[in-house]
């Protein structure tokens, strides 16, 4: 009997420094396999160290909606001074990468996603009920997951981390190496909070019809991801980073 390590990271958010202790941890723990679900370069941070952190180490890539926004915005100038940040820092082979991530995968009988299978920006397990967030009924989730085949679905997306198991599903939310917290404005005003600057990933682990899975919480040097933050004009994603609420 072989047993299978995966390690799942997302919503890196252009944290080398986050990630780069994430993969130190990865390697002393003989993982095969790690999947990166999106979201991995937009941020007041580093987003080119963390696409060659991404590429040395051979992480297989999805993308996620600020991927995507990225390059929707690459041939004109937004109003995001961030947005603006991030485009000055890309060369021609990281937009080409960029354009090259898939929406979703299946790598090992895990399907992969950002958000959820339609849509990379609707949170596949969290909803809003007078403001606040709680978690969406069983069967609006597997509605949403109607059409996958596979048991185990990772995401990303909402950067808190959770294990949610339906009749059919075992779904494994991954939390974000990057950014614990924010606010935003869509589908209504939110905010997505971890209450630590730790980052976050995940480990599946599978011998035969057996799932473990482990969850991650990493220390790191946040204060020097939250000072590049302040020096690129975002003391709103410094001061997440630093306590993780928003
Ligand atoms: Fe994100």
């Amino acid at each position: 009997m072989t047993e299978k390590k995966i390690a799942i990271i997302s919503d890196i958010h252009g944290n080398s420094i986050a990630l780069n202790e994430v993969i130190r941890d990865i390697q002393n723990r003989s993982i095969d396999t790690i999947i990166n679900l999106g979201d991995s370069l937009y941020g007041p941070l580093d987003p080119k160290g963390t696409f060659e952190l991404l590429k040395s180490y051979n992480i297989i890539s999805i993308s996620g909606n600020q991927d995507r926004i990225i390059l929707e915005n690459l041939n004109h100038t937004s109003e995001s001074i961030t947005l603006e940040y991030v485009k000055s820092q890309l060369d021609s082979e990281i937009i080409e990468w960029l354009q090259e991530l898939p929406f979703d995968t299946i790598i090992d009988d895990i399907c992969c996603v950002h958000a959820s299978p339609q849509s990379d920006s609707e949170y596949l397990l969290e909803t809003f009920n007078e403001g606040a967030i709680c978690m969406k009924d069983f069967a609006e989730i597997e509605k949403l997951l109607r059409d996958i085949k596979q048991k185990i679905v990772v995401c990303g997306h909402s950067h808190v981390p959770n294990i949610v198991e339906t009749d059919n599903k075992l779904i494994v939310n991954s939390g974000s190496v990057g950014l614990p917290a924010y606010d935003d404005d869509s589908p209504i005003y939110h905010k997505m909070q971890n209450f630590n600057p730790r980052a976050n990933y995940i480990i599946i682990n599978t011998l035969e019809d057996l799932v473990s899975i482990e969850r991650l919480s990493i220390d790191y040097d946040f204060e020097k991801s939250a000072r590049l933050a302040e020096k690129n004009q975002r003391d709103d994603w410094a001061k997440w980073i630093r306590t993780g609420i928003a």
